[in-house]
């Protein structure tokens, strides 16, 4: 069974004024505030609001100004446009007339505008979400809704003088008092019933609903609503704009910090490596010599081990390997691999960074430190970074402790590697 259509939104956009309080120039519809014509500012918000189906905008009726509205709107889908009328009313009302009625046919759709939205072009900058607020409000079961805004300014009514001096007719309570913008929103057949009863031009469609007797709801408008009216508007409009763009520039920022930063954010990887040192007996069975930091070290016995036991280059390749995910020393040079059987410490460590960078990581740097009484490193560190930075292909530092006589390291038995890599992804530009 076909579900039937959800409700839709149009909005009217009355468009066709002449704007004689902003002074000479172009219908004020199509003067521009950052460049562009403010009609096509306040369409553009209205189908940002994600509330609005169709727009009709009622443009200036001569034909220079249809053709203009036209130019201007080209591209934008939803948009129909209509010729305006001598005033304010009868421009919504044209646009009223041109929504398909329920059941009509548009773009072979079935269609059922339940709510209506009017709003002048000239509250170009009005934001999306303060018209979704209209529209949500009218769904949620009023006839009619407004946005407001609270006056600041003291409110005087104007006693009239036969001399023509203005006196203060009395001063008026403005906590009662709400400022009205757009978009109006009305339930459709609302709206209908008021503009065919209307016996006087409003200068706003609430106040035909309001003579129908039907309440209108008030919701909460926002500054940035307000009405382009006089040049001091449209100064007050390319300060928004350009305080948005300033906004907008500053998310940008932080969105292409972001971008930047996360994918390019460094793997890092621990490895650790443990050898004993041989013992004498061991040392008289096959003489070992001690191999360490890629370095030979003549004089001092040697560590045992499937290969030359460099825990120095071996904790660097898991460190590696554990960055980029690749499993560790044994999975990749591991008994089941023996062509690797006794190969130099920093052989292993060459062909550990060039998996890495065969898996896409650019290799940032690798830290060793040795943990154990001997060999001293210290007079031999500099030649020893040096020959594993070579292996590496990246910066490689080494740096040794011993552990206060304590445990197996503290007792001379044997030695700890520990290792950080730091990798980026190669496709991050790093
Ligand atoms: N409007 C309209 N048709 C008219 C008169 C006004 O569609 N005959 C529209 C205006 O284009 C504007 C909105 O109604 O978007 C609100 O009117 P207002 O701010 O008064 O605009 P203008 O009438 O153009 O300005 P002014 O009164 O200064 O001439
Ligand atoms: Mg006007």
């Amino acid at each position: 069974m076909d579900q039937p259509d959800p409700p839709r939104c149009a909005a009217l956009v009355p468009a066709a004024g002449r704007g004689e309080r902003l002074g000479p120039g172009a219908p004020k519809a199509l003067r521009e505030i950052g460049g562009e014509p403010i009609l096509l500012h306040a369409v553009r918000g209205l189908l940002a609001s994600g509330r609005v189906d169709l727009v009709v905008v009622a443009a200036p009726p001569s034909a220079e100004g249809l053709a203009e509205v036209a130019r201007i709107l080209v591209g934008l889908e939803s948009v129909v446009i209509v010729p305006g009328g001598a005033s304010r009313q009868q421009s919504v009302a044209l646009a009223l007339a041109a929504v398909p009625a329920d059941g009509e046919s548009d773009e072979s759709e079935s269609v059922g505008y339940d709510v209506i939205l009017v709003h002048d072009a000239a509250r170009a900058l009005t934001p999306p979400e303060t018209i979704a607020s209209v529209v949500d409000a009218v769904r949620s079961g009023l006839p009619a809704v407004v946005p407001v805004l609270p006056v600041a300014d003291t409110i005087k009514s104007v006693a009239l003088r036969p001399d023509g001096v203005d006196t203060v007719g009395q001063t008026v309570d403005r906590s009662s008092l709400r400022a009205v913008q757009t978009p109006q929103g009305f339930r459709r057949e609302v709206l209908v019933r008021a503009h065919a009863a209307a016996g006087h031009d409003a200068t706003d469609d609430a106040g035909l609903v309001e003579s129908l007797g039907e309440p209108v709801g008030m919701i909460p408008g926002h500054v940035e609503a307000f009405k382009v009216t006089t040049p001091f508007d449209l100064v007050l409009a390319e300060a928004v704009l350009a305080g948005r763009q300033r906004h907008g520039d500053s998310m940008n920022a932080t969105a292409n910090v972001t971008a930047h930063v996360t994918p390019t954010l460094p793997l890092i990887g621990i490895g650790v490596d443990v050898h004993k040192f041989a013992t004498e007996q061991d040392l008289e069975l096959e003489p070992r010599p001690l191999r360490l930091a890629g370095l030979d070290w003549p004089g001092q016995g040697g560590l045992l081990g499937h290969s030359d036991a460099d825990v120095v280059a071996h904790a660097a390749c898991n460190a590696l390997f554990s960055a980029a995910g690749l499993g560790d020393l044994g999975s990749n040079f591991g008994v089941d691999q023996p062509e690797w059987k006794g190969a130099p410490g920093s052989v292993l460590l060459a062909e550990a960074a060039r998996r890495v960078r065969a898996a896409g990581f650019v290799i940032g740097n690798v830290s060793v430190q040795v943990i154990g009484v001997r060999p001293k490193l210290g007079p031999r560190r500099a030649e020893a970074e040096a020959v594993l930075a070579e292996a590496v292909g990246a910066p490689v530092r080494l740096s040794a402790a011993t552990t206060d006589g304590l445990g197996f390291t503290g007792r001379a038995e044997g030695l700890t590697g520990i290792a950080t890599a730091l990798i980026f992804n190669a496709s991050d530009g790093a």
